[in-house]
């Protein structure tokens, strides 16, 4: 038994040590947005973050994630309060068959929290590990830069209505 923090929230996990990340969340915590693909860590599909860091989930055991922080895409935003990232994939549609879109979403969402203004370059070097079979990568890249001046109109607002 122990304790997984999903999301800022606290489960208490009964599985195996060496269960993979991906089937907790999917199959106890019932947050499927992380998707299986491969099962062997090649896709990216799986994608969630760990701690700040892209992680795939399908090859990552429990046994690693004591005292760490989990973020799914359910903990980034809702329907109806859609995180930037989120509305920037929607806006761009940006998804074909969506397959790969909720770990394309969390891997640049990792890089847009360690880099606000990303170039292309960086943007296509950030999202290698993670496969599109449908080829929206052009649609893809458009969303991330979309995102990242979403994330930036927003901390300028937060500025100036703190500055009132
Ligand atoms: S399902 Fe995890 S990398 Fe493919
Ligand atoms: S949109 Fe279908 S795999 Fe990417």
């Amino acid at each position: 038994m122990m304790t997984l923090k999903v999301n800022g929230q606290d489960h208490r996990i009964e599985a195996d040590a060496d269960t993979p990340l991906l089937y907790v969340l999917r199959e106890e915590l019932q947050l499927n947005a992380a998707k299986f693909g491969c099962g062997l860590g090649q896709c990216g599909s799986c994608t969630v973050i760990v701690d700040g860091k892209p992680v795939l989930s399908c090859v990552t055991p429990l046994l690693l994630l004591e005292g760490k922080h989990v973020t799914t895409l359910e903990g980034l935003g809702s329907v109806e309060h859609p995180a930037p990232i989120q509305r920037a994939f929607i806006e761009e549609q940006a998804a074909q068959c969506g397959y790969c879109i909720p770990g394309m979403m969390m891997r640049a969402q990792a890089l847009l929290q360690d880099n606000s203004r990303p170039t292309d370059a960086q943007i296509r070097a950030a999202l290698e590990p993670n496969l599109c079979r449908c080829g929206t990568h052009m649609r893809i890249l458009r969303a991330v830069h979309r995102a990242a001046a979403l994330m930036q109109r927003a901390d300028v607002s937060i500025t100036e209505g703190g500055a009132r």
